[in-house]
């Protein structure tokens, strides 16, 4: 058995119970992880509202570090006794232990503790997929970023700083501010102070920006669109305030022929051989100390309806890891 996080129903945090699950053993291309930390990720909320639909019951979380107990028949990528890491699905992150695809787990540097894999696997594979494939990025651009106070913000503001890339990271207070350019935005706006669009063109003398990177969707999208040059890059990639609205192809045409993506972190690590590249250069960041995990919440496993409260209240920053 593993006590882990549970939901019988979509709904507010109050769905979530901690509850015994029985663990069985990994069958062909599986492996049994025991978690030392679990991640805590915005996209856990859209799974418990069902804003992402999944079957249901189901657990939650999709990313985790520990050991591997045992595997399965066929496995080649890990062992007993193996760190490792891992962001991907199935959801059921929220655990002590759990049995996954053993393909979607990645083998630990020793110099990568648990609590900073546990902080870092989705949000940081995510800004390299960002700054590296969805838009690739030379150095020399500024860019535009939404909550670069967050757990994928903070992560993405040290990138893009190693980078030489100037970030006009967006938060929703002056606390958030002060952190995002301590952590290498080049210009901050307070979105609740300050309209973004106008300040993004006065920030590039009038030319916008060549790529937004925009996870608050419904609130932000129409102003993202306003800041970008022509033939700029709309990057959508979450909803935070809810969905982004229909919208007429001509928005992206009357603003000078604009490209626009929403891009999902799965489609990006679908391939092995692509995770395996992604996580050597997130490795990279972090070992060469460019970029550092910034764990700024730390929550029991059974307090986990508390967390998603607090992210979803806005009130965390950085990254968040619940403990088994
Ligand atoms: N597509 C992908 O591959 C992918 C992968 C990872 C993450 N994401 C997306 O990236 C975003 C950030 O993820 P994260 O886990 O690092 O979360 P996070 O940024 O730590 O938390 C979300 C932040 O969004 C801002 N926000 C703006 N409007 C909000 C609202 N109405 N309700 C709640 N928050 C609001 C808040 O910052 P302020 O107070 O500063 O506004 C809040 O702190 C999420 O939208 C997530 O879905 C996408």
């Amino acid at each position: 058995m593993s006590k882990a996080i549970r939901i019988q129903q979509t709904g507010g945090p109050e769905v979530m119970e901690f509850v015994d699950v029985p663990l069985g053993q990994p069958g062909p291309g599986e492996a049994l992880v025991r978690h030392a930390a679990c991640g805590l990720n915005f996209i856990d909320v859209y799974f418990r509202t069902g804003l992402y639909p999944q079957p249901l019951p189901a657990g939650l979380g999709m990313e985790a570090s520990g050991v591997v107990e045992a595997v399965g028949e066929g496995v080649t990528y890990v062992k007993p006794g193996d760190r490792v890491a891992y962001a991907g699905r199935p959801n059921g992150a929220y655990a002590q232990a759990r049995i996954m695809p053993a393909d979607n787990l990645v083998r630990l540097p020793d110099s990568i503790d648990f609590e900073t894999a546990a902080g870092m696997m989705l949000q940081g594979l995510t800004v390299q997929y960002l700054f590296h494939r969805t838009f690739p990025l030379k150095g020399g651009e500024t860019i535009l970023f939404h909550a670069a106070a967050g757990g994928v913000g903070l992560i993405a503001s040290q990138w893009a700083r190693a980078i030489g890339v100037n970030m006009i990271g967006t938060v929703g207070s002056d606390e958030k501010a002060e952190l995002a350019k301590a952590h290498g935005c080049t210009h901050v706006i307070n979105y609740n102070k300050e309209n973004f669009v106008e300040r993004v063109k006065e920030i590039t003398e009038g030319k916008g920006v060549p790529v937004v990177y925009d996870s608050i969707g419904k609130d932000t999208f129409t102003g993202s669109l306003d800041c970008l040059s022509p033939l700029g890059m709309m990057v959508s990639f979450g909803s935070a305030s809810g969905p982004v609205p229909a919208f007429g192809l001509q928005e992206l045409a009357s603003r000078g022929s604009l490209f626009i993506t929403r891009p999902s972190l799965m489609s990006y690590t679908a391939k092995r051989a692509d995770l395996e590249q992604m996580a050597a250069h997130l490795f990279s960041m972090v070992e060469s100390g460019k970029v550092k995990i910034d764990i700024r919440q730390r929550y029991a496993l059974s307090d986990a309806a508390q967390a998603h409260r607090d992210l979803e209240a806005r009130k965390t920053t950085g990254s968040t890891i619940l403990i088994p």
